[in-house]
């Protein structure tokens, strides 16, 4: 005993003196990680900056909450949410095996940067694009190839040198732009690795990319029902391609990475496509009100495929508008990167939201 002393007391002080910090990969020392935007605790704000939907999910969804039975929460969740596979697959008439859900998408994403990146290969994206993008390949711990689009936000052909995985969010968030699919499917068909079209604005636009899931062997379609089936706070999110690309995001993803009640009431949302396209629409025509609105008061309005606006003052530097409406208790996105620095991302509301904010920006302009 008397002779181990000094050899405990030797590691101790090691462990004092040695800073945590050294126990922490070198990677992930040096990344900063995802800053999400800002959920205020006060009801009192209008919420325009993080592109949720203002309206309430389908009435089936608050049924399945209150008719949960709570002895389910015993055990654990069906592993691989047959059911809710079963169901995507009918409503895009392909096989189970063509659907993984997840944790919301940005599960499926993180689940690619693992599942199709060797360690001496990259993850390419455009930019500006989801701000994720970049934090999952700091994870992932590999370099990346950024694209960045035109001055107007438009496409580019993407730089793919290296690359295993490229990310290409369509409509891109936070342009709002929507890419053609037959220009995203030719860009699918040209490269080697694996292409996720990351679609979880797709409701709200014209186009997609679907069919390209369904029938090009490299390519994965991501939808959320975090937007236009107003669910962002039970996170779901589901991936389309072929059975080989799924079964590789089965085989590493976490064994029970849905839980119950989120399966049940993702499956009554996805059940009433009629409410869907009810919400969807009347979000599209506040959009187009809204748009016409802010371009009557100077703004530059680029043309959106989604839920938000994303749009530059002319009159007013964006990040002194951004701290004006947040006095006025308006919550919009401003980024500070360079690149989007001179835009403000708006999350098109309800009306009265929108009417509140429209009042607020002539109230700012007059003072
Ligand atoms: C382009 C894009 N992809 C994915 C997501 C994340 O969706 P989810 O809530 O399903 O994780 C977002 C959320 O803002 C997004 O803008």
């Amino acid at each position: 005993m008397g002779a181990r002393l000094p050899f405990d007391l030797i590691r101790m002080h090691e462990q004092v003196s040695s800073p945590p910090e050294r126990r922490i990969k070198a990677s992930v020392q040096r990344m900063s990680g995802y800053v999400p935007g800002e959920q205020p605790a006060s009801a009192d704000i209008i919420k325009l900056n993080t592109n949720e939907n203002p309206y309430p999910p389908a009435p089936g969804v608050a049924d399945v909450c209150h008719d949960f039975d709570l002895d389910k929460l015993r055990q654990y969740p069906d592993p691989v949410s047959a059911p809710l596979c079963d169901q995507l697959a009918g409503l895009y008439g392909c096989h189970a095996e063509n659907v993984i859900v997840g944790n919301g998408s940005d599960e499926i994403l993180a689940l690619c940067t693992r599942a199709f990146v060797e360690d001496d290969q990259k993850i390419g994206f455009f930019d500006p694009s989801y701000s994720l993008y970049p934090i999952l390949s700091d994870i992932r711990d590999v370099p990346v190839v950024v694209t960045p689009l035109g001055d107007a936000f438009e496409w580019r052909e993407p730089v793919v040198d290296g690359c295993g995985l490229f990310m290409l969010a369509n409509p891109n968030a936070p342009s709002g732009l929507s890419i053609d699919s037959a220009r995203v499917r030719a860009f699918c068909e040209a490269f080697e690795g694996v292409v996720i079209v990351d679609e979880a604005y797709a409701e709200f636009a014209d186009d997609h990319c679907l069919a390209l899931a369904l029938e090009l062997p490299n390519v994965l379609v991501v939808r959320t029902l975090s937007k236009s089936y107003a669910l962002a706070g039970i996170r779901l999110g589901y991936a389309l391609g072929h059975p080989a690309l799924i079964s590789a995001l089965m085989k590493i993803k976490d064994s029970y990475n849905v839980n119950a009640l989120t399966q049940a009431m993702a499956s009554a949302a996805l059940a009433d496509q009629d409410y869907l396209v009810a919400t969807v629409s009347r979000v599209k025509a506040t959009r187009a009100r809204l748009q016409e609105a802010l371009q009557a008061l100077d703004f530059d309005v680029v043309p959106s495929q989604t839920n938000f606006l994303f749009v530059r003052p002319t009159h007013r530097r964006a990040d002194a508008l951004f701290a004006a409406l947040r006095e006025r208790n308006i919550l919009v996105r401003h980024f500070t990167d360079e690149r989007v620095c001179d835009y403000l991302r708006i999350s098109v509301g309800t009306d009265d939201e929108i009417d509140a904010l429209l009042r607020a920006l002539k109230d700012i302009q007059s003072s």
